[in-house]
């Protein structure tokens, strides 16, 4: 592996840039301010709670990973971003209904000051949205121009020294990879001509990586999984990452599938089923937003079991995810699945998994992750796919012909190793001889 260059220090202030300002880019920016004034912790983060194994087991060096790499301090973080409904960020994250009113009324004066920029949006992509706070532009280019105009005053206004944009949008209609995605100039010219294979994040994510802003997309939109905008990402020296984060239903599969896989069960079915009201919900119950989600939650078993491999383990799983739209629990999610694993000599058994979680307590920490690595790996001159943070994807964006990786555990030891490497520490494998001897 060629030698790390130094890594840039986190000096000035970082502005991270939202493109969609709903519940989870609320809470983020909430939990963010409320942890900067002392009064919560930042759970569920992996840069700020997390720790990190150095050396041997016997030189017990394990600093956190705030301390080990220089990320960006969260009180140099200055936040910005684009919706399609005019409300400051006090007002939709009331509206959002994730955190607590009071807690939300302690922070009042500095959300307040957050206002989104108009968005650029297309009801044809996403049709349960009509806001009016909505950019105009003859074509697409035309919008994409304005948007790159925004991130300049934006950073010139907040005295930032570096920019990070993570789409928080909803999710679109489902795609599939066209001709104006195949090359940079392919896409400038479907943006000039208004080709309608091009929704509005990908509009976003031309702009960030054409002003050479870092892109994350915690969507699963196409966005910036096209080979146009991998292109562009390696030629402008800008790290990019997606899709989709991981977080419940998802979550708790690449945790429990590896087990299953490491000894051996075999699988004859996986049900999925969700319940959730708030607007991402309501999103999602359009079944042209839902192919697009259950594309992204769908790989996720099959690529960790490798049926190919294991037919007689996995080769005739039955595996189905639902999502419904219910109001009345709002963001507070409940995930059920039931899972229909064989043991020994095919003997059946079952395992029923019933989560109540947040979605947006789960997606907020990995927003300020992905924000804050992000800029790291910009800093450490990285570009193009950055296939170490897959750890925070449902469905990791990997080079060209490449499987995704979506077991947890494997995704943690790569995270780690990144950071061993770009710190020039010595990789941990666990294939050292004195494991052995
Ligand atoms: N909450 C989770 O656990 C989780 C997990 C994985 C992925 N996601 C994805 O993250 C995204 C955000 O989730 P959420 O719960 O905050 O949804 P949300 O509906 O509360 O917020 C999305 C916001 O994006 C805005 N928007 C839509 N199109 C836009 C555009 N073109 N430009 C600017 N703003 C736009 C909407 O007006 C809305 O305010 C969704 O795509 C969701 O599928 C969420």
């Amino acid at each position: 592996m060629a030698k790390q260059s130094k890594i840039k220090p986190a000096k000035g202030k970082l502005g991270v840039l939202l493109p969609g300002m709903g519940s989870v880019a609320t809470t983020f920016i909430a939990g963010v301010i409320a942890v900067r004034r002392g009064i919560s912790q930042p759970i569920g983060s992996y840069t700020q709670m997390g720790r990190i194994r150095l050396g041997k087991r016997t030189e017990k060096r394990s600093p956190k990973i705030k301390e080990f790499v220089p990320l960006t301090k969260l009180d140099d973080i200055v936040f910005g971003g684009w919706d399609v409904y005019k409300d400051n960020v006090y007002k939709a994250a009331v509206h959002a209904k994730v955190l607590d009113k009071q807690l939300l009324d302690e922070i009042k004066d500095e959300l307040k000051q957050i206002k989104p920029m108009k968005a650029v949006f297309d009801k044809n992509y996403v049709k349960r949205l009509d806001g009016k706070h909505v950019k105009k532009g003859k074509t697409k280019m035309d919008l994409a121009k304005a948007l790159m105009e925004d991130i300049k005053t934006f950073k010139k206004v907040n005295k930032c020294a570096r920019l990070v944009m993570v789409w928080c949008g909803s999710t679109e209609i489902y795609m599939e990879e066209a001709a104006c995605h195949q090359s940079i100039k392919a896409l400038e010219k479907g943006l000039r001509e208004n080709d309608e294979n091009i929704p509005p994040s990908m509009i976003y994510a031309y702009a960030a990586i054409k002003m050479g802003v870092p892109y994350a997309n915690g969507a699963p939109n196409l966005s910036a999984d096209v080979p146009a905008l991998v292109q562009l990402s390696k030629k402008n020296n800008v790290p990019i990452g997606g899709k989709d984060f991981k977080t419940g239903q998802t979550l708790m599969k690449t945790i429990l599938t590896p087990g299953f896989k490491a000894r051996s069960l075999g699988i004859n079915g996986w049900f999925s089923t969700n319940i959730l009201g708030n607007r991402d919900g309501a999103v999602l119950d359009d079944p042209d937003n839902f192919k697009t989600k259950e594309v992204s939650k769908l790989g996720v078993i099959e690529h960790i079991l490798k049926p190919e491999e294991n037919p007689e383990l996995y080769g005739n799983i039955y595996h189905k995810v639902r999502i419904n739209y219910y109001p009345p629990r709002g963001d507070n999610k409940e995930g059920w699945d039931n899972i229909d694993i064989a043991g020994w000599l095919g003997y059946p058994m079952q395992i029923k998994v019933d989560f109540l979680c947040r979605d947006s307590i789960l997606a907020a920490p990995i927003v300020l992750d992905l924000a804050l690595l992000l800029d790291l790996a910009n800093r450490s001159d990285l570009k193009g796919i950055q296939e170490w943070l897959g750890f925070f994807f449902k469905s990791p964006q990997t080079k060209k012909g490449l499987p995704p990786m979506h077991d947890l555990f494997k995704q943690l030891m790569k995270i780690n190793n990144t950071l061993r490497y770009l710190k020039e520490e010595e990789l941990i494998t666990h294939l050292g001889l004195d494991y052995y001897y």
